[in-house]
């Protein structure tokens, strides 16, 4: 049995004002309509039914998330589960809590698929197949991550450096050398000239008790504290969900990690698939940008816009709002209807400096 375990607590700051903590990245509408969440539930349903899909997020993101769901499959029977954090606790707590969740409900030897709700996957056939490639991996004992080939040195990835291959035949994966999550910038360019090291998707697939052993070796205080959470969980059945409601007095007891730090760069058991799927973390609104087809200028728009002697310019457009240019040259301009940005294209990844100095501001 394999469960999806969609997260999608975080917050995606470098896609400011769209995306924001009342409504981050996962929820946003990309240039076709759709947002990421729900592409995410889509895929989820090309490996399980929706009873058994699982989803770790903020409870300030329950309603939001429920209506992506039934935008995705309307007519759907069963419902789905929600493990609802109080506040954000980074994804080491929050695979914990939903390892332990699917151990107790469908049997220690499930497989979980772990799906973050914040990239966008090109080729959704071929990444089931490549599901059904790593689950026949997991069943064998790994914590299976899934590679993509490197173009650049990125600073916001972890990095995986693929060994010998783990069995002679079927199914196919490598032993994973190294797992080194975010390296600094020259690091990173070292790692992507050595050729031999893929990025991480961010999507892991594993047998519940695999990664509650990995836990216990590698981050006892964080399963320590996921056990003690869903101990005095609320448990809620409402007609469109079952609600597992994390209350803030047990969960600020766990430690604030990703579950690279805490067990993917610790653990030998980590191997790794291809993805060819075609996999775009749309990390910044350049990435959103190349997601929409270009005119003769090199310009692109979500909405109405009129573009005089403008080149290589995208616009964002806020609902029905007219954006005019003139004489612009490769800038992202990004309306809603309390904030504008406008920045240069090949410093969008700075938007998240926006974000900080608006925090410090108070
Ligand atoms: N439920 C829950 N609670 N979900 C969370 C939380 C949390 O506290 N924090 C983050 N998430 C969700 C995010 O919404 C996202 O879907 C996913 O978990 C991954 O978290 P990010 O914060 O986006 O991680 P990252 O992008 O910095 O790094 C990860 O993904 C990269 C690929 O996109 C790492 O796994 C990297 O190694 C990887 O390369
Ligand atoms: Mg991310």
């Amino acid at each position: 049995m394999l469960i999806p375990v969609i997260l999608s607590g975080g917050a995606g700051t470098r896609l400011w004002p769209v995306s924001r903590e009342g409504h981050p990245k996962p929820f946003m509408k990309l240039p076709d309509g759709e947002s990421l969440l729900f592409k995410t539930y889509r895929r989820a349903r090309r490996v399980a039914e929706p009873g058994e899909i699982l989803t770790v997020t903020n409870r300030e993101y329950f309603f939001l998330s429920r209506d992506e769901f039934q935008l995705a499959l309307p007519q759907e029977a069963e419902t789905p589960t929600f493990l609802l954090e109080p506040f954000g606790r980074n994804t080491a707590p929050a695979i914990a809590l939903a390892a332990l969740q699917v151990a107790e409900r469908h049997g220690a030897e499930a497989q979980m698929l772990v799906m973050p709700a914040d990239h966008l996957i090109h080729d959704e056939a071929l990444f089931a197949r490549t599901v059904q490639q790593a689950a026949a991996l997991a069943a064998q004992g790994h914590l299976v991550t899934f590679g993509i080939q490197p173009t650049a040195p990125e600073t916001g990835y972890g990095y995986i450096e693929a060994g010998q291959p783990v069995n002679t035949t079927v199914p196919q994966g490598n032993h994973v050398v190294r797992f080194i999550e975010k390296p600094a910038r020259e690091r990173a360019e070292q790692l992507l000239a050595a050729g031999n090291y893929l990025w991480n998707s961010g999507m892991f697939c594993f047998a519940a008790q695999t990664m509650l052993d990995a836990l216990q070796q590698h981050a006892p205080e964080v399963l320590h504290a996921a056990r003690a959470c869903l101990a005095d969980a609320r448990i809620d059945h409402t007609s469109h969900a079952t609600l597992v409601e994390i209350q803030g007095e047990s969960f600020r007891e766990a430690p604030d990690i990703s579950i690279d730090y805490a067990v993917m760069e610790k653990s030998g058991q980590v191997a790794v698939v291809p993805g060819a799927f075609g996999w775009n973390d749309i990390g910044s609104w350049d990435a959103v940008r190349s997601l929409s087809e270009p005119d003769t200028d090199g310009n692109r728009t979500t909405g109405d816009t009129v573009f005089v002697d403008s080149h290589d310019t995208y616009v964002h457009n806020s609902d029905d709002r007219l954006v005019a240019t003139v004489g612009l040259d490769n800038l992202l301009i990004i309306d809603t209807p309390d904030a504008l940005l406008v920045a240069a294209a090949d410093q969008a990844q700075k938007v998240k400096e926006v974000v900080k100095a608006l925090k410090a501001r108070g």
